[in-house]
């Protein structure tokens, strides 16, 4: 961090927050708000002199309570830039000034009232999201009986409190009598691994940080007994295994089964009642404090960060990368990379090593000066364009930019378009081409495939990513799957126009499928999510028109689901032979009567 603030070329922006980003790779414009320190940050010589007369007394949040600060403050001893800050939702009074000890006691004049939040933009051509975690809370788990026992601490304030810069300088008390625990107990997922409350996800790093607690402990009380209950210890990475078994050594017990309850004896200690799961039996143990391994959980900032740029989330709520083996780092978005935790838990060593290649990868990037895109783009015929919204409203990566109201036509930002084709599929005036998947190419495909005994055929739009590779899949698996299937490729299955379902049904085509990644797989954030609603709408109008909806189908098919291809594939084959020439037929005069109305 101190080399950071001291770097000449970093910019370090501290009390500040991201409120807007614009832009596209290369040409991304960020609007920061810097919130005012009313403290000369350059002046300061943290001397502490104003502390020291302020009267205001608030819990200090680096140590979570644990001790105290005053309203004019230094966040925490390694603190960049190494100057106070005031909270001037604390301070007495600073318009009018009410108090001013500070002012008064500062000799170097760094205090100044008239200070104000500031807004800043800055011009950046690659954004690193490195958001980082908030720990879970757990009251909800009444069981543990945090906050009510005061004996019962979280993960964090034992780091606090055995840390030699923490309240107590290292030494562990008892924060109930302050006296020195004879005994510790840790409670491991707690907030993680859980269908009932918290997460359902590993939090990855509670059972090392526990590990490393209890090696800590032991080195400064042999004699002190420690107890960890959990559900499964997981010591997966470079050493851990050693670490674990050396806890053990020391003679730290573990008990494989979480607390059910945990009650307070009349001198302070804990009564813990236990399933011990190794050998069925409940066990009672008398501890004098115990300790809650917190799992954790997205930063809040993750939502409005996600929303900014155009970012897909896991349904756990952390950043979902552009491709889990291939681009670990990089975002949907390009230009965008992931470091640390915004993108899942991972613990230091791999969020350096993360934060490495992201940076290396923004380097790489930046360092060309020019980016090489793929012509798969879409293009607006101006003369077209009617200027509704629709396209911009549904590209994935705001793309496009339209002026609803001076109705002047969309523009596609080539650098930015991802070429999903969603635009194309949403424009009802057909004012955007798609190139390379352009209407007509599509509607020449399905001609071509039903040209003869259509009524035989299984028309099949497949994206490219996971549909078509599943179908792929399949054929070097030597699945068998029904011969009549014709599939039409697009990059994704928000490029499927209503038009080419309906020309389909007219040119004869029995059943048609529409078959994309899983919702949340998309290789373009969310485009799929419009395949859905496409699809949903379709249902609806062929119903009213008086024609079976079930033979327009919607299925999710990923790259390695080859045996899920070929079993859609079966039963589609099973619907075709239930749809008669009659029904066809008939299809088709009520399309075309209905293309002439
Ligand atoms: Fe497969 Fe969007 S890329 S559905």
């Amino acid at each position: 961090m101190t080399d950071v603030g001291r770097h000449p070329r970093i910019k370090l922006y501290t009390l500040s927050e991201v409120v807007g980003i614009k832009g596209y790779v290369g040409n991304f414009e960020v609007k920061i708000l810097k919130r005012a320190r009313y403290v000369d940050e350059k002046e300061c010589t943290s001397c502490g002199e104003c502390a020291k007369v302020c009267p205001v007394v608030r819990p200090d949040e680096f140590n979570l309570g644990l001790s105290s600060r005053k309203a004019i403050y230094s966040p925490f001893p390694q603190a960049v830039p190494a100057a106070y800050v005031i909270n001037v939702n604390e301070c007495l009074g600073h318009n009018p000034v009410v108090c001013a000890k500070c002012v008064e006691a500062c000799d170097k004049k760094c205090i100044n009232f008239h200070m104000s939040d500031q807004e800043i933009l800055e011009e950046v051509g690659s954004i690193v999201v490195a958001t980082g975690l908030e720990a879970y809370d757990p009251r909800e788990l009444d069981e543990y009986g945090y906050t009510r026992f005061e004996n019962v601490l979280t993960s964090l304030e034992f780091e606090r409190l055995v840390n030699a810069g923490g309240p107590t300088r290292g030494e562990l008390i008892r924060p109930k009598d302050r006296k020195k625990p004879r005994s510790v107990g840790f409670v491991q997922c707690v907030g993680s691994r859980s269908a009932r409350k918290g997460a359902s996800y590993c939090s990855n790093i509670c059972c090392m940080n526990t590990i490393k607690s209890t090696l800590v402990l032991k080195e400064h009380d042999p004699d002190l007994e420690i107890k960890v209950f959990y559900i499964d210890i997981r010591a997966f990475g470079k050493g851990f295994e050693d670490l674990y078994a050396r806890s053990r050594r020391l003679g730290v017990h573990y008990l494989r089964g979480l607390p059910g309850t945990v009650e307070e004896t009349p001198e302070g200690s804990l009564r813990v009642a236990v399933e011990n799961t190794a050998t069925g039996k409940l066990e009672i143990h008398h501890l004098d404090m115990l300790v809650l391994a917190l799992g954790v959980k997205p930063a809040p900032s993750t939502q409005r960060l996600q929303e900014m740029l155009g970012l897909q989330l896991t349904p756990d709520g952390f950043f979902l990368e552009a491709h889990p083996k291939l681009l670990p780092v990089d975002a949907a978005t390009r230009g965008v990379f992931y470091a640390g935790c915004a993108e899942g838990p991972k613990d230091i060593k791999e969020s350096v090593t993360q934060a490495s290649a992201a940076a290396a990868r923004a380097i790489r990037l930046m360092h060309r000066g020019e980016i090489t895109t793929e012509p798969i783009t879409s293009e607006v015929v101006a003369e077209h364009c009617k200027s509704c919204g629709k396209c911009a409203e549904v590209c994935p990566y705001n793309a496009i930019t339209v002026d609803v109201k001076k109705k002047t036509p969309a523009v596609v930002n080539q650098a930015a378009c991802a070429g999903c084709g969603t635009c194309a599929a949403e424009c009802r005036f057909g004012a955007i081409i798609m190139n390379h998947f352009t209407d007509g190419q599509i509607t020449g495909q399905i001609e071509a495939m039903l040209e003869e005994n259509p009524s035989e055929k299984i028309l099949t739009f497949a994206c490219n990513w996971c549909s078509y590779a599943g179908a792929d899949y399949a054929g070097v698996s030597r699945l068998q799957y029904p011969s009549n299937v014709r599939l039409i490729r697009t990059m994704c299955s928000g490029r499927v126009d209503e038009k080419f379902i309906w020309h389909g049904f007219r040119k004869g085509a029995p059943v048609i499928l529409v078959s994309g990644c899983h919702i949340g797989d998309c290789h373009y954030i969310d485009a799929n999510h419009w395949t859905e609603k496409r699809v949903a709408r379709l249902h609806k109008r062929m119903e009213k028109m008086g024609l079976r909806p079930e033979r327009l189908q919607l299925a999710w098919i990923s790259a390695a689901e080859g045996v899920r291809f070929a079993q859609v594939m079966k039963d589609m084959e099973a619907l075709r032979r239930s749809v008669t020439r009659e029904e066809i037929q008939e299809t088709i005069r009520i399309l075309e009567e209905a293309k002439k109305g």
